[in-house]
């Protein structure tokens, strides 16, 4: 696909006799599809190329692979953020020659002060952000919600909730009156059908994707704001559990390049809600459908495979 500086009111053609173009004006945003000069789709779209993103996690699992995919295939300069130095030191790596469009910045985003450093940090360094991708986060154990400790139920609320509450309130009033902005905020299938044993990740989930939701209107027009539901993901996310994932969650999972780059695309074509996987959209179709009776089964399912996993909430 080739990208060049269009003025709405030229005859255009796609390069290299591509079936498809996007044409970016000059402020970033997206005028029209073009088929063999044609415009196919005419009107102010948000585009993902060329822009200034920040990703949050970027040190591994999901976040690695969309900024990998972001700055390969968009053209993206990315900003990672992250706690471990050595694995966003790893993402740039990967990189190789397009390493220098991506830079990282170590922070803690349940850290308010993290956040409005950051804000200040990137404006002085020239980081012109466009884009906020709110991914970092963490699953805790499986457990009944009773067996949690305080500082298990505060770490997952405070890393998958409020640092997208802290993201969104840093950026949202400094891109309300810019183009071509946007905050994509990673949920999961569990904020649209919470099964046995995520009690605290469902409550983040589900209240990051209700956040998203009433912001999307909110701004509508302004900052584009989609949430994304995304079912297993084959990353590092189940290291903290005492159980072994098994064989076939491991199967169900999908590959997290993958997941990045249909993620991406949904993104690009403007989606305002991105449900990712067989598994999350079973999961949601069920859970509409019978709101109580699919999560009775999806329980019995879970004790039925005896999954290691969910064995603590089974005992
Ligand atoms: N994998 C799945 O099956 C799945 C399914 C649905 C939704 N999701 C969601 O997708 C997102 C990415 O998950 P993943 O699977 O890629 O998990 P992962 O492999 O465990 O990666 C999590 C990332 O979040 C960062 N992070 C965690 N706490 C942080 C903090 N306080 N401050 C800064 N960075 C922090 C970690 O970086 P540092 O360790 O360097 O801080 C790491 O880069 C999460 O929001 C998760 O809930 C995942």
């Amino acid at each position: 696909m080739s990208i060049k500086s269009w003025n709405i009111n030229e005859k255009m053609m796609c390069q290299n006799d591509a079936p498809f173009c996007i044409k970016n004006g000059a402020d970033g945003i997206t005028h029209g599809i073009v088929k063999s000069g044609e415009i196919l789709r005419r009107g102010k779209k948000f585009t993902l190329y060329h822009k200034n993103v920040i990703v949050t996690g970027a040190s591994g699992g999901l976040g690695r692979e969309l900024t990998l995919c972001l700055i390969r295939d968009y053209h993206c300069r990315v900003l990672g953020i992250g706690r471990n130095e050595q694995r966003l030191r790893e993402t740039a790596e990967l990189l190789g020659d397009a390493a220098d469009r991506f830079r990282y910045r170590v922070a803690d985003v349940t850290r308010r002060e993290d956040w409005q450093a950051l804000t200040a940090e990137a404006a002085a360094d020239g980081f012109d952000a466009e884009v906020l991708v709110n991914n970092a986060g963490m699953l805790p154990r499986f457990s009944r919600f009773g067996d949690y400790t305080e500082e298990e139920i505060a770490v997952g609320i405070e890393t998958n909730l409020r640092s997208v509450l802290y993201g969104c309130r840093a950026f949202l009033p400094l891109w309300e009156k810019k183009q071509g902005t946007a905050i994509i905020n990673i949920a999961s299938a569990d904020a649209l059908c919470p099964l046995v044993g995520t009690s605290v990740y469902s409550a983040g989930k589900a209240a990051v994707k209700a956040l998203s939701e009433a912001m999307r209107e909110e701004y509508r027009g302004r900052v584009y704001i989609p949430v994304v539901c995304p079912g297993f993901i084959r990353t590092d996310i189940m290291k903290g559990q005492r159980r072994a994932v098994s064989p076939l969650v491991n199967a169900a999972s999908m590959p997290a390049d993958k997941a990045a780059r249909v993620i991406l695309r949904r993104v690009n074509a403007r989606r305002p809600r991105i449900v990712l996987g067989a598994d999350a959209h079973f999961m949601s179709c069920a859970f509409r459908i019978a709101p109580v009776w699919s999560l009775r089964m999806f329980r019995a399912m879970m004790k039925a495979w005896r999954l290691a996993l969910f064995a603590d909430i089974f005992e």
